[in-house]
């Protein structure tokens, strides 16, 4: 199989990096998981590089590194809210360390009671669900078997009553990659009078991002920037009242004993000492991706996803979860195999091959358990079972995620090394399974990596 014209659209920090495999060889490393996390552009690098001898304290020192830091720092909020085409608007631009802390952030912020209905969808990451579900009450719109729902279900549930204080939608499933139409849903809910919430995540380095949304959230990790900075940026109005998420040091004008002052947004909503160096890294990312253009990441990523879902569902005994090949989605594909936990097949792709792929349930239980048709029954066997710290017959599906430094002759070398698996070629050496995980790895007489760097319970996360 080939897919002439997916070639690398840029390379990486660590891309080719050798590692060592069960029969004795060294392979480079190949990365299809960038849905979880990527490595870092080299001019991220560069940039860390180049502002870390003048790292200093922001908003917090006279001297020229603290004033230097202070710059960098507020020099990357505005890079934040260019890319999310809110510069000159009266947004603000909250610098987090990621989409979880984000929407927790803005979970709080919006002041929700229990009576109060947000309305978001089965195919959301924990992160945009469970804030939203302790702090309100969730309206969820559901999805058929392919993963997707249609405008309709959307506005059916933004109809009902009691009317929703918000919905709370992603901009790219972590599972499938499908891009629900979030420019139309934020129309429909604003025709309705309610507020949106994109959790773009997962689009961030794959789509420019929405400018409609009132709020959105991202995490730079996920784009090229592992420095531990993220963004939630939202209407000033919003965070102009009331405390904010966090309370300390930075967030206040004037403190008395028995009153506070707060201070004015971003300020009030950024309490504690910033994480400067993870805020040039993302702004570094910024600019690196809008150096290299969305309509050429877009072309490169819709190539690739195209190859991608095809090459994986093409391959007897493989199953590929979500939408059918004809709808876009991101260069995201989770599949099973057959007569093969979704476990081993990962444990195998790592060992055998050097190929990192995420396994499990994806922090996204709800919609996986949609996907892959699981009845109530099943569910509670499984709730059970993990109750009793037995992981080991966990549902869950194999991901394969690609970036930018991707190209067609990765996806070549994922399929085929997933083709020898799911032709039930037998390992070349015995895997154990842990039963409090469910993760499989070579036998020590057999691990081709030092002890230290396998960690039980590393291979995949159980939320
Ligand atoms: C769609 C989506 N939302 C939210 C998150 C949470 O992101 P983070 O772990 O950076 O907070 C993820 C992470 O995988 C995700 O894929």
């Amino acid at each position: 199989m080939t897919t002439p014209g997916v070639a690398a659209l840029a390379s990486l920090v660590g891309d080719g990096a050798l590692v060592a495999c069960v029969d004795g060889q060294q392979r480079p490393y190949l990365s299809c998981d960038a849905a979880a996390s990527t490595a870092a552009f080299p001019s991220v690098l560069a940039a860390v590089e180049e502002f870390l001898p003048w790292y200093s304290s922001v908003h917090r020192g006279a001297g020229y590194k603290s004033q230097r830091s202070t710059d960098a720092y507020e020099g990357a909020r505005d890079a934040v809210l260019r890319f999310a085409h809110r510069q000159g608007s009266d947004d603000v631009a909250i610098i987090c360390r990621n989409t979880t802390e984000a929407i927790n952030h803005l979970a709080y912020r919006l002041r929700l009671s229990a009576d109060d209905v947000v309305v978001t969808t089965v195919v959301e990451h924990h992160a945009n669900m469970l804030p939203w579900s302790r702090a309100a009450r969730c309206r969820y719109v559901d999805c058929g078997p392919d993963g997707t729902f249609g405008t309709d279900d959307v506005v059916a549930a933004l109809e009902a009553t009691p009317a929703p204080r918000l919905l709370a939608i992603t901009g790219a499933s972590n599972i499938t990659g499908w891009l629900p139409p979030v420019d139309e849903l934020v129309g429909l809910a604003h025709d309705r009078g309610v507020p949106v919430m994109v959790d773009a995540a997962q689009l961030a380095p794959h789509r420019p991002l929405p400018a409609g949304p009132d709020f959105i959230a991202w995490s730079g990790h996920k784009m090229y920037s592992p420095f531990g900075g993220g963004a939630l940026i939202g209407p000033r109005r919003v965070f102009e009242e009331g405390d904010p998420f966090l309370v300390g040091g930075g967030a206040v004008d004037l403190v008395e004993l028995d009153q506070v002052l707060w201070a004015e947004p971003p300020d009030r909503e950024e309490a504690g000492s910033p994480n400067v160096v993870g805020a040039v890294a993302l702004a570094a990312a910024i600019d690196q991706l809008e150096a290299l253009g969305w309509p050429a990441v877009t072309v490169h990523d819709e190539k690739l996803a195209g190859a991608l879902r095809r090459g994986l569902a093409a391959i007897p005994g493989v199953h590929l979860l979500g939408p059918d090949l004809g709808t876009e989605t991101l260069p995201v594909a989770t599949f099973t195999v057959d007569g093969l936990p979704h476990s081993l097949v990962a444990a195998r792709l790592s060992f055998e091959d050097a190929i990192g792929v995420r396994h499990g349930c994806f922090c996204a239980h709800p919609y996986l358990v949609r996907l892959l048709g699981l009845a109530p029954g099943e569910v509670a066997e499984h709730r059970a079972r993990a109750r009793r710290g037995d992981r080991s017959q966990m549902p869950g599906a194999v991901r394969a995620s690609l970036g930018v430094n991707a190209s067609a002759a990765d996806v070549e070398r994922l399929c085929a090394a997933v083709t020898r698996l799911a032709a039930l070629v037998p390992a070349p050496i015995t895997y154990v399974q842990e039963p409090g995980t469910g993760d499989f790895s070579p036998g020590p007489a057999s691990s081709p990596w030092p002890a230290t760097t396998r960690r039980p319970g590393s291979s995949c996360s159980p939320g």
